[in-house]
């Protein structure tokens, strides 16, 4: 008798805290799956929503929303979307070679010296996107459409770097800068922003820029950058081939290289100019011969990325600490900076 009211009171206890359990997961699970819901209809990133760190989505439902985004071309494994699904997806056809920003990009991708350029298959930012609408940390400050491309281009630039599609870079429009600091300004505000609003919540742009190790990274890509502006001079390799109206940011996801075999990264002194070993070479020996050479560092796996990502107006022209707030000048030039360590000094 004793024993059994014991054992029941036991049974009891165990049923109240398992039910009390069940019950909170119960209502964790459905309050998680009303916030997913609630953000689907409300959050700027739409169908992509559950890719944010705090989406609550599991790897699973990841790789289930991606598989059903990824569309078989052929046998080739390396997938492409329909521009469908992409519109429907987006909101707009970020590869519509047509669109105003892939217009005004044209003559860049058609005069540049660079061979692959030419070829690659890029995507561009809503055309109505513009770096006045966007705000670092938050998202849709602005109002009705300018909100729309920016949404829009952030879902883009989303899908672009975390799916293998053979996308070669993504192009996003920036204010016409006319010196090299308000272009360097530009492109940090930016970088910041794509780097507040990274679904990886990785935030490169939070790290040390001027470090041999940083690379910009979005949603788990890493991205090689290169920016024109109208202010780069005919011998720069940043020229716009006469395009003034607007300034451009390149992404290159680095995968891109391998697929295309550019080659590895030979120093300065291993570059044959006149006869270039692999793409890469011959890309630089191109813009060398076109009298628009760019700086090529004697080691290259010691000179920091950003010095590629905002380039000085001329080889002899002082590098642009383009990462920091008022965007000044170096007192050095790239050659200088490589010869003290890549150390600012004095
Ligand atoms: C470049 O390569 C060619 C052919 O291999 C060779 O004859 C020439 O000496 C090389 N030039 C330099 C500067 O290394």
């Amino acid at each position: 008798m004793q024993t059994r009211t014991v054992c029941g009171a036991v049974l009891v206890g165990v049923g109240g805290v398992v039910g009390g359990w069940w019950l909170c997961g119960w209502l964790r699970e459905q309050w998680q799956r009303g916030r997913r819901a609630r953000s689907k209809d409300t959050g700027a990133w739409g169908d992509l929503e559950m890719l944010k760190p705090d989406s609550g989505a599991s790897k699973d439902e990841v790789a289930e929303r991606y598989a059903r985004l990824r569309l078989q071309h052929g046998d080739n494994t390396i997938c492409t979307l329909s521009r469908q699904v992409l519109t429907s997806v987006l909101g707009y056809d970020p590869s519509d070679q047509e669109s105003p920003v892939l217009q005004a990009f044209r003559p860049l991708k058609t005069g540049t010296h660079c061979s692959f350029a030419k070829r690659a298959v890029v995507w561009a930012c809503h055309g109505s996107f513009s770096l006045e609408t966007i705000s670092t940390g938050a998202c849709g400050i602005a109002d009705g459409d300018d909100v729309d491309a920016v949404d829009a281009t952030l879902r883009a630039m989303a899908l672009f770097a975390s799916a293998c599609h053979k996308i070669d870079a993504f192009v996003i429009a920036l204010p016409p800068a006319s010196t090299i600091q308000e272009h360097g300004s530009n492109v940090r505000r930016l970088l910041t922003w794509l780097s507040d609003m990274d679904p990886s919540g990785r935030r490169c742009m939070a790290k040390s820029v001027d470090k041999s190790r940083w690379v910009f990274t979005f949603a788990g890509n890493e991205f090689f950058i290169t920016t024109f502006a109208p202010c780069y001079p005919r011998q720069s390799s940043r020229y716009q081939f006469g395009v003034r109206d607007a300034a451009f940011i390149l992404f290159q996801p680095y995968h891109s290289f391998l697929l295309h075999r550019v080659g590895v990264e030979t120093s300065r002194s291993e570059t044959n100019y006149t006869h270039p070993a692999n793409v890469r070479d011959e890309i630089r020996a191109r813009f060398a011969r076109h009298g628009s050479p760019y700086f090529v560092p004697e080691d290259p796996a010691r000179m920091p990325n950003c010095h590629q990502a905002v380039s000085p107006l001329t080889l002899h022209a002082p590098a642009v600490r383009w990462w920091l707030d008022t965007c000044p000048l170096s007192r050095h030039t790239l050659q200088q900076l490589e010869v003290m360590g890549w150390k600012e000094e004095g």
